[in-house]
């Protein structure tokens, strides 16, 4: 398993820019599936959980090559109707498939993604969302089963517990495409990602209105065909980069962003103490006070994104004071914090949320990423630790972030991949 290896210390100076968002090409290559023609999608990143899902396209049949940063897709004859375990068990995204292959094929197979790192993130408002639709849905042995001779449009509200559902809103919008007659969706997630796949089905000719409020209409159409798109810049990405660049106390312009999409990240690391400026298309961060305290609830979109908790209790642990970092969307979002505590860092955890006391540095240990944010955490506070950190199981890191060593390199980070 590789492992990063960060002198910290370094200012991050310079330009970067962000890739395509990955939780918006996720269900977007699934959507191919809901139709038989070709397609080209542009602005891919080139990580891990991308692969894994280019093999589930293929394992039901679809063709798909990754060019650079584009993906050729033909989902043109024959497909399966069965996403198996070895890969949902992967990539828990890999459920995505169930509503095209529902819509097109009137049958599905899904293995159930079972725990997570992160909580026990049920999918009961995914199943719900399709079973609104008519489809008969059943679990078997691991597996969703669910039939439909036809999907019918239907009134249907999605919010659970925790609030509204992005993979639930996205799953059942495709799944209802094609559905008879109108859906409405309740409680819709607003997340950037829904609306970038409402705006890739109607690129295909879906009838998709309300996309990023929480009133989604689907009015039903006979046909999608193939389509070229371009994916949104990836939010997390550039706010991960922002923190990066304040931790540090650089000087960086972060290039292909969506400045709206990320205001939230931008107003709280404004709050700490960085000067930013922004344009059409990239956001500037400058960091030359010390870091401010503050406190963060995470919520859904617009609020601040329970991806970038993590991260910034990362920056906060060298703020000048304490500050408080509340996450009640996944119970279990805290795997950073012990290992941000070996580095020197003042964390107390209770239920949900972290009391964090501001320490004048943190210093450099061999600490062990457990999921994707958390490993960001940890990368973002190897750069600006005294001395070296070693992260191990660092495919989590691979899993979001295309070539992260590369480009904070070039930033003037002093961190290399040990290959094992
Ligand atoms: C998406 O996960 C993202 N993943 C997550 O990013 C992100 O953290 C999350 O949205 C919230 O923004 C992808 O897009 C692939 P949810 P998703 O359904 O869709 C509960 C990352 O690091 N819920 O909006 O799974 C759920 O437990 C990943 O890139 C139900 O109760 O999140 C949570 O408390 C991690 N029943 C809340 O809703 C359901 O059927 C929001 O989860 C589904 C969800």
């Amino acid at each position: 398993m590789d492992k990063f290896i960060i002198e910290g210390g370094n200012k991050l100076e310079g330009e970067v820019e962000v890739k395509g968002a990955k939780n918006s090409t996720l269900p977007i290559l699934a959507a191919t599936l809901l139709t038989e023609d070709k397609f080209i999608i542009e602005n891919i990143p080139r990580v891990r959980d991308i692969f894994t899902m280019k093999r589930v396209l293929e394992t039901l049949g679809a063709s798909i090559s990754i060019k650079k940063d584009t993906a050729y897709i033909d989902t043109r004859g024959a497909i399966g109707y069965e996403a198996p375990y070895e890969l949902v068990k992967q990539m828990r995204a890999s459920y995505y498939v169930l509503g095209p292959l529902i819509s097109r094929l009137g049958r599905a197979r899904v293995s159930l993604p079972g725990g997570c790192a992160i909580g026990s993130r049920p999918i009961d408002l995914h199943i719900k969302g399709i079973k609104a639709l008519g489809a008969d849905i059943s679990v078997v042995h691991g597996y969703i089963e669910a039939y439909a001779e036809n999907l019918e449009g239907s009134n249907i509200q999605l919010k659970g517990a925790s609030g509204p559902s992005v993979g639930a809103t996205i799953n059942t919008m495709m799944a209802s495409v094609k559905a008879n007659g109108v859906t409405i969706i309740e409680s819709a997630a607003k997340e950037p990602e829904v609306v970038d796949v409402a705006d890739f089905l109607i690129k295909c000719g879906a009838e998709i209105k309300g996309a990023g409020s929480n009133r989604i209409e689907i009015k039903g159409v006979d046909n999608l065909s193939g389509c070229e798109y371009r994916i949104i810049p990836d939010r997390i990405e550039a706010g991960t980069l922002t923190v990066a660049a304040a931790i540090t106390k650089g000087d960086v312009v972060i290039k292909n962003v969506e400045p709206i999409h990320i205001e939230a990240i931008v107003d709280k690391t404004k709050e700490i103490g960085a000067d930013i400026s922004s344009g059409e298309d990239w956001i500037a961060v400058k960091m030359t006070s010390e870091i401010k305290p503050t406190n963060i609830e995470t919520s859904p979109y617009p609020g601040f994104p329970t991806d970038m908790q993590a991260q910034f209790t990362s920056l906060l642990t060298l703020a000048d004071g304490i500050s408080i970092v509340k996450d009640k969307i996944f119970e279990e979002r805290f795997m950073h914090v012990p290992e941000l505590v070996r580095m020197g860092a003042n964390l107390k955890r209770e239920s949900d949320y972290v009391i964090i006391k501001g320490v004048p540095y943190l210093s450099g240990a061999q600490v062990m990423a457990s999921d994707l944010r958390a490993s960001a955490a940890l990368l973002i506070a190897g750069l600006a630790a005294q001395g070296t950190t070693e992260i191990s199981r660092i495919y989590h890191i691979d899993r979001g972030y295309e070539n992260i060593e590369e480009r904070l390199s070039k930033l003037g980070a002093s961190i290399w991949r040990l290959r094992e």
